[in-house]
This record gives C-alpha cells, sequence and structure tokens, in this order.
C-alpha cells in the first residue's frame, strides 16, 4: 500500500479519439474508506473507475492501486466491481449468475454457497433464487449485480451507481451493509448522484470535465464553499469552473 492510499492516481488521462474524457484526473484513496465520486453526466467517473479496475487503458498518466501501476492482473481477485450498466446473464437464474462469477475467481463450490446465502440476504432476494435475471424488475437486477461484484469477499469494491432505482428502504439497509464492510476494512469508491449519499461517505471528490475539483469530507466542502449543503456546494463549484 501506498502512504495510506489504496488508490492513488496522477494526472490519469484518457482520450477517446480526440475527446478528452479523463483531463488529468487526481485521486486518492483512503484504505478503508467509503470514498465517493460525484459530477455531472458525462464527467468521467464511470471511465475512470474502468481505468482503475483495469478494462482501459489511460491515454497517459498513472494509476496505482495496492501500490502496484495499474493494469495489474495479480490485483484483480481483491477488486470488486460493480458496473453501472449491469452485465448479467439474463436467461440464468439469480442463483446461476452467482456462482458463475464465483467460479470465475476459482471459489470452491462450498464457498460459493456460504457467500450465496448472505449475499442473497443481503440484497433480499432470496426468494428470487431460481427466477431467471431477465424476470426481475430493474432495480432487483442491479441487486444482483452488486451481490455479484462482492462473491469473492474483495477488499476493495467499485460501485457505479450501486442504488439507482432501489427503493428507500433497501437503501437505507445497503448503507448498512456498506458500513459493516468498511469496519471490517473494506474500501468502497462509489458513484452516485444522490446528495444524501454522499454525505454519508467518508470523502468525497466532485468531478467535472475529466478532472477531480473538490475533494474532502462532505463537511469540508460546504465550509471551504461557505454554502448550507453539499448540494449548494457543488453547484457553487461547478459555477466557479464555467467563470474560471
Ligand atoms: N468508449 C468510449 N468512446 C467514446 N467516448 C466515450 C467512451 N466512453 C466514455 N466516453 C465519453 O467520455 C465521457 C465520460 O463518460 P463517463 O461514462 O465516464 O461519464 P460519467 O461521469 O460516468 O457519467 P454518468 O453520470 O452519466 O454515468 C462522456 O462524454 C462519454 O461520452
Ligand atoms: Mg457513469
Amino acid at each position: 500500500m501506498h502512504n495510506g492510499f489504496v488508490i492513488e492516481t496522477k494526472a490519469l488521462t484518457k482520450r477517446f479519439g480526440k475527446f478528452v474524457a479523463l483531463n488529468g484526473l487526481d485521486l486518492s484513496v483512503e484504505t478503508g474508506a467509503i470514498h465517493g465520486l460525484l459530477g455531472p453526466n458525462g464527467a468521467g467517473k464511470t471511465t475512470s473507475i474502468k481505468v482503475l479496475c483495469g478494462l482501459i487503458k489511460p491515454t497517459s498518466g498513472e494509476a496505482y492501486i495496492f501500490g502496484k501501476r495499474v493494469p495489474d492482473k495479480s490485483i484483480l481477485p481483491r477488486i470488486g466491481y460493480m458496473p453501472q450498466e449491469t452485465a448479467l446473464y439474463l436467461d440464468l437464474s439469480v442463483h446461476h449468475n452467482l456462482a458463475m462469477y464465483g467460479e470465475l475467481y476459482g471459489l470452491s463450490g462450498k464457498k460459493i454457497a456460504e457467500r450465496e446465502k448472505d449475499l442473497l440476504r443481503f440484497v433480499a432476494l432470496e426468494k428470487w433464487k431460481d427466477s431467471p435475471v431477465g424476470n426481475l424488475s430493474g432495480g432487483m437486477k442491479h441487486r444482483v449485480s452488486l451481490a455479484c461484484s462482492m462473491i469473492h469477499e474483495p477488499a476493495l469494491l467499485f460501485l457505479d451507481e450501486p442504488t439507482v432505482g432501489v427503493d428507500p428502504e433497501l437503501r437505507a439497509s445497503f448503507w448498512e451493509y456498506f458500513n459493516l464492510l468498511k469496519r471490517a476494512g473494506v474500501t468502497i469508491v462509489m458513484t452516485t448522484h444522490y446528495m444524501d449519499e454522499a454525505q454519508h461517505c467518508d470523502k468525497i471528490g466532485l468531478v467535472r470535465q475529466g478532472r477531480v475539483i473538490a475533494e474532502g469530507t462532505p463537511e469540508s466542502i460546504t465550509a471551504q464553499t461557505g454554502t448550507a449543503n453539499l448540494e449548494e456546494a457543488f453547484l457553487a463549484l461547478s459555477r466557479r469552473q464555467v467563470n474560471a
């Protein structure tokens, strides 16, 4: 690990043709923190997660996870990734999707069964275990995807909008679970557009046009901007950047 940071990026840049999606992104995530990435649509949040997970190569700059330069296959078993667009097999059951992800990570049948039981309880889908994922509602598919990303008990979790379409009651229980994971030493990087969720993060990074334009605790960001809440702070920071 690098100075207590589980993730560090330096001047991370990603171009798609002429389009600059990441424009010198500097991000540091502390070990065991819940770190929120916020920012408008197209800001580069998903792109930065994909670079960190080794799914796309940066054009320039550096990214380190557990002190290792990304991409590095050796860190993959310690990382969980819940993509914004769920990557599930719709004609397979919830059970088979979980089992497939478990096998992908080389877990034994016994371990998969153990994890499946815990995770189905966490996402409240025990009753849907044998249903094809394609028959589930949007929010339920999201919950299956979240469970799949955690099957191998990763130390670092990337959750790209994990609570979109999830009802308020379950959303609250997700947060209880995230805090439980945190207490067990797991680091979580999540994106959200919900300000009430951002408020629960230990640190947040506001991403805009491929850069981190503000980073800190929710309280420090509101204090820095002299605003009453995060929503106002972000609007103020965005306006400042546009006017700069
Ligand atoms: N494969 C690609 N080819 C071309 N452009 C891309 C590609 N992937 C992403 N982009 C562009 O990069 C920019 C950043 O996209 P990204 O998905 O990272 O945004 P985001 O912050 O996750 O937004 P959202 O809040 O909508 O999820 C967007 O303008 C997007 O169109
Ligand atoms: Mg995104």
